[in-house]
C-alpha cells in the first residue's frame, strides 16, 4: 500500500520560517496557516444554494511573513515555480499574468475595499496541499494569506466576511467563478468536525466526526484533462438559466416533484443540471442525518450516488474518477467501502472514499494497482481526518 503522509504542521512552519531567515536574513514575526479541503457530499451545489459538508484535511499552507517599513509585499513560492514577487501596496490592485500573485493581490485588495490598512511586508509560502489537485490549494492560500494580513496589521476580520473576501479574490482576479464552499471550510474547519453549511443562508454547523469508525480516503488521479475553458462557469450560467425557467429564485424551493412536473420547461442539458442539483440536496441532507445516525452503509451509498449524478446529470467526471469509484463499488462493504466519489470541480482532480479504517490496506491496494493498469501510473492515496481551519502558529 502507497499512502502519502502528511508532513506534521510544525515542520512546515519551521520550513517556512527557515526559508524566510535565508531569504530576508531575519526571523518572520507570524506564522498563519489554512488548511486544503475535500468535500464528502454537496457536488456543485455550493453555488446553487445547497448544502455542502466538507472537512477542512491535515494538508495546509503556511505563509511566514513579517513588515518590512514599506509600501511594498514581496512574497515568495518555492512550491509555485520558485518565484518571488513584489507587490506595490500604494497603487491600485489589478490582476497580472503571473498566475499566484493575484490570489496576493485579490487578498490584499478585498483588505484595501474593506478600509483596512495592509502595511508592507515580506512572506515565504510553503504547502503540503497538491497544487491543482481539487483540494483546495488556492483557497488555502487565500485564506493564510489573509490570516498573515489580520496579524500584521492587528485588525481582525469577521470570519465569515474573511472567507468571502477570498472568494472575491478568486473570482475578481484568479478568474474563477467559485462557490464560497472552500473558503469558508478553511476559515471554519475544526479537529474531528465536519463543516455543513448552508450555501443559502451560509450557516455553519460542525457535525463531530468519528476517525476511529470510519476513514477518509482520497486517491489523487493526477489528471487534469484539458478540456475546452470555462466548463465551471459553464455549469453555472447553466443551473442561473434553469432555475430561471423553473420560476424560482432558489434551488431549495425547488422539488423533485415540481421538476418532473415541468421538465418540459428546459432544455435537455438544463434537465440533467437541475436534476443532479435538486436530488444532490437531498442527498446531502440525508447524509448529515445519517452520519449523525453513524450509519455508514447509508452515508456511502450517497456517495455512491453522488458521483452517479455528477457522471451522468452535471457531466463533469472523467474515465480516471470513474475506473476509481466503479472499482470501489465493486468491492461494497464486504471489500471494506462503504462509498466512494468524485470530489471538486471534476474532469480530473480527487476521489474521496469512507473505507472501515480496518480494512485500508485491502482497498488501497486494488485500487491503485487496477488504476495503474489502465493509465500506466500511481493515483496518491492519502488519509485524512477532519482539522484545524487557518489559525496563526507563531505571534509575536
Ligand atoms: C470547486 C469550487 C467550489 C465548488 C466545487 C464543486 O472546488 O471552488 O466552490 O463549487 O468546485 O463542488
Amino acid at each position: 500500500m502507497s499512502v502519502l503522509p502528511s508532513i506534521p504542521l510544525l515542520k512546515l512552519a519551521e520550513e517556512a520560517t527557515r526559508q524566510f531567515a535565508e531569504r530576508f536574513g531575519r526571523v518572520p514575526s507570524l506564522v498563519a496557516a489554512a488548511p486544503g479541503r475535500v468535500n464528502l457530499i454537496g457536488g456543485h451545489v455550493d453555488y446553487n444554494d445547497g448544502i455542502v459538508l466538507p472537512l477542512a484535511i491535515d494538508r495546509y499552507t503556511v505563509v511566514a511573513g513579517d513588515s518590512n517599513d514599506s509600501s511594498t509585499a514581496t512574497l515568495y513560492s518555492n512550491d509555485r515555480h520558485d518565484e518571488c514577487l513584489t507587490i506595490q501596496l500604494d497603487r491600485p490592485m489589478a490582476p497580472q499574468s503571473d498566475g499566484w500573485g493575484n490570489y496576493a493581490r485579490g487578498v490584499i485588495a478585498g483588505f484595501q475595499q474593506a478600509g483596512l490598512v495592509v502595511p508592507g511586508h515580506d512572506a515565504v509560502i510553503v504547502s503540503s496541499v497538491p497544487i491543482g489537485g481539487g483540494l483546495s490549494s488556492s483557497a488555502s492560500l487565500e485564506v493564510a494569506l489573509a490570516t498573515l494580513l489580520e496579524g500584521l496589521s492587528k485588525q481582525m476580520l469577521d470570519p465569515k466576511q474573511k472567507a468571502l473576501l477570498c472568494q472575491q479574490a478568486e473570482h475578481e482576479f484568479a478568474g474563477v467563478p467559485c462557490g464560497v464552499m472552500d473558503q469558508i471550510t478553511a476559515v471554519f474547519g475544526q479537529a474531528d468536525q465536519l463543516v455543513k453549511i448552508d450555501c443559502r443562508s451560509l450557516d455553519v454547523e460542525l457535525v463531530p466526526w468519528d476517525s476511529q469508525e470510519v476513514a477518509i480516503l482520497i486517491l489523487n488521479t493526477h489528471t487534469a484533462h484539458q478540456l475546452p475553458d470555462g466548463q465551471y462557469g459553464l455549469r453555472r450560467q447553466q443551473c442561473t438559466t434553469a432555475l430561471k425557467k423553473l420560476g424560482h429564485d432558489s434551488w431549495r424551493d425547488v422539488t423533485a416533484g415540481e421538476l418532473d412536473a415541468k421538465a418540459g420547461m428546459l432544455d435537455e442539458q438544463e434537465l440533467r443540471r437541475a436534476r443532479h442539483v435538486v436530488t444532490e440536496i437531498q442527498r446531502s441532507q440525508l447524509a448529515v442525518e445519517a452520519i449523525k445516525d453513524r450509519d455508514w452503509p447509508l452515508v456511502g451509498q450517497q456517495l455512491f450516488d453522488s458521483h452517479e449524478s455528477l457522471r451522468e446529470n452535471f457531466q463533469v467526471s472523467c474515465p480516471e474518477l470513474d475506473l476509481l469509484v466503479d472499482e470501489a463499488r465493486r468491492m461494497g462493504i464486504p471489500g471494506g467501502v462503504y462509498g466512494m466519489r468524485m470530489t471538486g470541480a471534476g474532469f480530473g482532480g480527487c476521489t474521496v472514499a469512507l473505507v472501515n479504517p480496518q480494512r485500508l490496506d485491502d482497498v488501497i491496494d486494488p485500487l491503485q494497482t487496477e488504476f495503474r493498469h489502465r493509465f500506466g501510473r500511481l493515483p496518491t492515496a492519502m488519509v485524512s481526518r477532519p482539522s484545524r481551519g487557518t489559525h496563526l502558529i507563531v505571534s509575536p
